[in-house]
């Protein structure tokens, strides 16, 4: 396993699912072993990579609250070396019962899941919901890298030293492994000075913390793109949906930019 990364900001619509779905199935392609584990309720992960709840019986939930190994949980995809752990509503009750046992660790409960299939995979790339709970937590504790998708619209950053103190914490006390991989800027229109702006403001703040392409002339945005917007209701992910549309070409890069980085 090289690396466990959490797509993460407590906004939602921001494209965290998207970036999810489309950089483990970009990587996937490029023959890595790939396991997408959906850790929102919404499952919006499950649903774009075509699957609906008529297809499995048991989800994340059943992983966390310790019924299923998460390898008894997951599901084939389109893409032979892409896996997934899918998710459900269900998952909301997550919260209470974690809220409700005292257990000590329970911050931890999916890193000890993730580690017993972790000589599986190359990748694990986690989905998570919009907020700041349990459910993210453990997912900031179990991952090494998390990447913040950032929408280039208006209150961008706004909330963004929240999820930053939350992430100086957990690397503080229960994960110091954790880094941040880095600040993607997602949905960029390149005729709208809202998206311009925003972008402006990323490079003055976070820099070395943005997305270089391959020859390293130019940093990875992902534009806004009606076939990214699309692909999910077809349950493909971009680059099965339309290779070569702007908003796969931005997925694969940002994919080798990451095998690059490992290797
Ligand atoms: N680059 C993009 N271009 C066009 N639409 C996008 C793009 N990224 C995301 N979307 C769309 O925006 C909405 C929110 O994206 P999503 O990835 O679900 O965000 P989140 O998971 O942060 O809530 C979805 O309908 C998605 O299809
Ligand atoms: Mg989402």
């Amino acid at each position: 396993m090289k690396e466990i990364i959490a797509i993460a900001n407590q906004k939602g619509g921001v494209g965290k699912t998207t970036t999810a779905i489309n950089l483990a199935a970009s990587l996937s392609v490029m023959e890595k072993k790939v396991l997408l584990i959906d850790l929102d309720p919404q499952a919006n992960a499950t649903t774009g990579l075509g699957f609906n709840r008529n297809q499995y019986e048991y989800n994340i939930y059943h992983v966390l609250i310790g019924r299923k190994k998460l390898s008894q949980i997951i599901l084939k995809c389109s893409i032979p070396s892409l896996h997934l752990a899918p998710s459900n509503i269900g998952l909301v009750g997550v919260e209470k019962e974690f809220y409700d046992s005292d257990a000590k660790g329970r911050e931890l409960i999916l890193k000890t899941k993730i580690n017993e299939i972790k000589d599986r995979y190359d990748y694990v790339i986690i989905d998570t919901p919009p907020a700041l709970g349990s459910i993210t937590i453990n997912a900031l504790a179990a991952a090494t890298s998390v990447i913040i998708p950032i929408q280039c619209e208006f209150y961008a950053l706004e909330g963004l030293a929240q999820l930053l103190n939350t992430v100086k914490l957990i690397k503080k006390t229960i994960n110091p492994k954790l880094s941040i991989k880095g600040f993607l800027p997602t949905m960029y229109s390149r005729q709208n000075n809202l998206s311009k702006q925003v972008f402006f403001d990323l490079k003055q703040h976070f820099k070395d913390k943005l997305f270089y392409d391959k020859d390293r002339s130019s940093y990875i945005v992902i534009p806004r793109n009606v076939k990214l917007a699309e692909s999910p209701s077809f349950g493909q992910p971009i680059i099965l949906y339309d290779v070569k549309s702007s908003g796969s070409i931005a997925y694969q890069a940002l994919a080798e930019n990451i095998l690059a980085e490992a290797s």
